[in-house]
């Protein structure tokens, strides 16, 4: 269950605590880890998308990861680093949150998600913000909220 631990990171800190929770399961169980993270698609006119593909820049990212995302992640891979741990990875990806990381999850023989209960989003009193309450809901393999 432990062997591939998938950690959605938005940023938040409850998903630094995720990570770090991952971290110690995948150095306990020689276990490897992949931070996820999802950035909404950009709403980009046809015409572009178009120009794009005859530009041959399809495989340019159409999406922006935002600073802070990219320094929690730097962080992350530095704590997996100077704790000896080297299975850990991590992927970009567009589209719509909970989708993303349930799909990802199906196709990369990952036995646990390991996430935030909340993100970055208004608190406004509920325990689980969209996407956990979602890859709860969704997820075919084990899921684990970290608060
Ligand atoms: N865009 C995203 N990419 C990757 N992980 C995400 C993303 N959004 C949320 N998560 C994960 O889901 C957890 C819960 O966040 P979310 O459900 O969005 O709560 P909130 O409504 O408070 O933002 C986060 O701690 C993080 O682990
Ligand atoms: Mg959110």
């Amino acid at each position: 269950m432990f062997s591939h631990l998938l950690v959605p990171v938005d940023g938040s800190h409850m998903s630094l605590k995720a990570a770090e929770a991952a971290l110690k399961i995948a150095r306990d169980h020689d276990g490897r880890v992949t931070l996820i993270h999802v950035a909404r698609r950009f709403s980009v006119p046809d015409a572009v998308r178009a120009y794009l593909r005859d530009e041959h820049l399809e495989g340019e990212p159409l999406y922006d990861i935002d600073a802070a995302t990219r320094r929690v992640i730097e962080d992350i891979h530095r704590e997996a680093r100077d704790t000896g741990l080297k299975k850990i990875e991590t992927v970009f990806r567009e589209g719509r949150p909970a989708r993303t990381i349930v799909e990802y999850a199906d196709h990369h023989r990952v036995g646990a998600i390991i996430l935030g209960a909340r993100g970055l989003g208004d608190p406004e009193g509920d325990l689980l913000g969209s996407v956990s309450h979602k890859v709860a809901n969704l997820a075919h393999c084990t899921v684990i909220v970290v608060r």
